[in-house]
């Protein structure tokens, strides 16, 4: 069964000038249909973009990013790996540069600093942070959030808040 979105309400006021797109939110039943909703999502997330992915260990941030990975035409799926240890990977895409970055072993505003995060940041590049929610920069700067959830062994709720 593919992913189903699960229609919301979009709590921010409208101002006549906003092009956010209102939240959403999905669930998903396996790795695969994350993989299918992140390439969907991809069509949403054209630079430039900063992108914070919440969500516990094992919720489904990387698999998510191997999703968008692909709806940038940047990498296949199984070329995505975690930057569990690299911190930062990077993928060129017809659509713009993917960085997939991981802060989960980062805690120091030095450290974060020596991965010069700010020279990435041009209006070709979509940076997608995990664990970005541990800095409040990110917090304040980011375009989008992405919320995964585990709802079961298999289940997944992904919310997309712009
Ligand atoms: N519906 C689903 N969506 C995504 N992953 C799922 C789903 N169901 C099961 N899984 C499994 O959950 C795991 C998710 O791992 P993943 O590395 O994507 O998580 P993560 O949020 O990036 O974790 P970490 O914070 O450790 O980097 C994978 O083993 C995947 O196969
Ligand atoms: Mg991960």
């Amino acid at each position: 069964m593919a992913y189903h979105e699960r229609p919301t309400t979009n709590h921010r006021s409208y101002t006549g000038f906003s092009t956010r797109m209102p939240t959403r939110e999905f669930t998903t039943h396996s790795a695969e249909e994350t993989i299918v909703l992140g390439r969907s999502l991809a069509a949403a997330l054209t630079p430039p973009k900063l992108v914070v992915l919440r969500g516990e260990l094992g919720a489904g941030k990387t698999t998510l990013v191997k999703g968008i990975a692909e709806g940038f035409h940047a990498a296949s799926a199984e070329n995505v790996t975690s930057p569990t240890f690299t911190l930062v990977h990077e993928y060129r895409g017809s659509q713009g540069n993917l960085y997939h970055i991981d802060l989960y072993r980062v805690d120091t505003q030095r450290e974060l600093e020596t991965l010069g995060l700010d020279d990435l940041r041009d209006d070709k590049s979509v940076l997608l942070i995990e664990w970005g929610e541990k800095f409040p920069r990110f917090e304040r700067e980011r375009d989008v959030e992405i919320t995964l959830t585990r709802l079961a062994e298999n289940d997944r709720q992904i919310r997309v808040i712009a």
